[in-house]
């Protein structure tokens, strides 16, 4: 059966929601699963923003036949060419064959690369400022490019003021029911899926994720509606200043993530005997084991906190495998603005914190507290005032 979800009387949901996935991207947990969303604009022209993912084909194409009738499509209009939001892009182009395709020039290439179906005798091209009216609605399409592809175009309904945004504002987890994000507790609900989406998926490209955004803050908006997640029709100030502080990657608080990769458990305990130093100090802690929570949670909360501690067991003269990757993964994701604290542990020649801070160094604007803690084997009662001094070294950095 079909399951549309009504934005405004010309404006529905025609998405779907996948609650099956174990791993967005192969590689991302989802384990409140995933939304893809598209949107059908019902004007004197027929407007489908995006297609879907092929694990929710079946609904989506019901949802169409179901909201189009009898009636025709009339453009399709292809913000982004990932395959979670165009793997059904032929097969509603050959279901709506007189509808045009409407993209950026690169779009149109990127079409090319994933399908055979004929493109260019419906293609319209389009660029930053070009305009297409559909009757009572202007569309104008704003350039996005690497939010999260090269060929994004993101849309603004100029007379509804509805922008059609793309990945941008989209979230980790299926949809609750209801299709705008007030109909859930957003900021305890979903806040940390939404920022673990953007560190993860867009946060290495914060400088165009900012650009996009300086570029739509001079539009009046009335709706979000991004790819994955919720329709957004209220709070946009704290919405957008959230997404502002990601993309330039400033801290969102003050406080220490102490990441940990140990192996008999004396690395942990040093992880733990220093954030529990911190604590009493005041400062707010969170520590996650690197060989354990996943990846993508931790390059979120490295994009949350201020400080980050980096504890390692020495291994293969250098420092845990998992704690190799997620450093890896950090570097990669261009986090910027921190400042870093090494802990290293080895039982013969300690070597790990080389090895992390080598990772690192790249990062800009990042600061590194000296000198390290160094462990041999396992804390004792006599080191600690080693352990509290590491601790009021980073204390002063707050
Ligand atoms: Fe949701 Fe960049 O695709």
């Amino acid at each position: 059966m079909h399951c549309t979800k009504k934005i405004k009387d010309d404006l529905v949901w025609v998405g779907g929601n996948d609650r099956r996935l174990e791993l967005f991207e192969g590689v991302y947990e989802v384990p409140e699963g995933i939304s893809y969303n598209a949107y059908l604009l019902k004007d004197e022209k027929n407007v489908l923003f995006d297609t879907v993912d092929k694990a929710v084909s079946e609904v989506f194409f019901e949802n169409l036949r179901h909201e189009l009738k009898d009636g025709g499509l009339d453009y399709i209009i292809v913000q982004h060419m990932e395959p979670d939001h165009s793997a059904t892009l032929a097969g509603a182009a050959e279901m709506y064959p007189s509808a045009k395709i409407v993209c950026s020039v690169r779009c149109a290439e990127f079409i090319k690369q994933f399908f055979d179906f004929e493109l260019d005798s419906r293609l319209i091209t389009v660029g930053e400022g070009d305009t297409l009216e559909t009757g009572k609605h202007l569309l104008r399409f704003i350039t996005a490019p690497m939010v999260h592809w090269p060929e994004v175009i993101v849309t603004y309904d100029e007379r509804e003021k509805i922008l059609f945004s793309a990945d941008a504002f989209g979230i980790f987890g299926a949809q609750q029911g209801g299709i705008f994000a007030d109909t859930v507790d957003f900021e305890s609900e979903c806040m940390d899926e939404a920022r673990r989406y953007f560190a993860n998926i867009v946060g290495k490209y914060g400088p165009q994720t900012a650009a996009l955004l300086k570029k739509t803050a001079a539009l009046e908006i009335r709706l979000i509606c991004p790819l994955h997640g919720y329709v957004f029709r209220r709070d946009f100030d704290s919405l957008i200043s959230k997404y502002m502080s990601w993309a330039s990657y400033i801290p969102e608080q003050k406080g220490v993530l102490i990441c940990y990769a140990s192996v008999y458990g004396n690395t942990q305990n040093a992880a733990e005997a220093v954030a529990a130093q911190l604590a009493e100090m005041g400062v707010q802690t969170r520590i996650m084991d690197v060989s354990k929570s996943p990846a993508s949670q931790i390059i979120a909360m490295s994009f949350k906190y201020s400080h980050l501690v980096f504890a390692s067991v020495t291994y293969n003269s250098g420092a845990f495998v998992t704690m190799e990757a997620v450093l890896h993964d950090m570097a990669a994701h261009n986090l910027q603005n921190r400042t870093i604290a090494f802990i290293q542990n080895g039982t013969w020649a300690p070597g790990a914190e080389k090895s992390m801070k080598k990772i690192l160094e790249g990062l800009k604007n990042c600061s590194f507290i000296e000198p390290s803690l160094t462990v041999k084997s396992a804390l004792h009662d006599t080191d600690f005032a080693k352990v509290r001094d590491f601790a009021g070294a980073i204390y002063k950095t707050l």
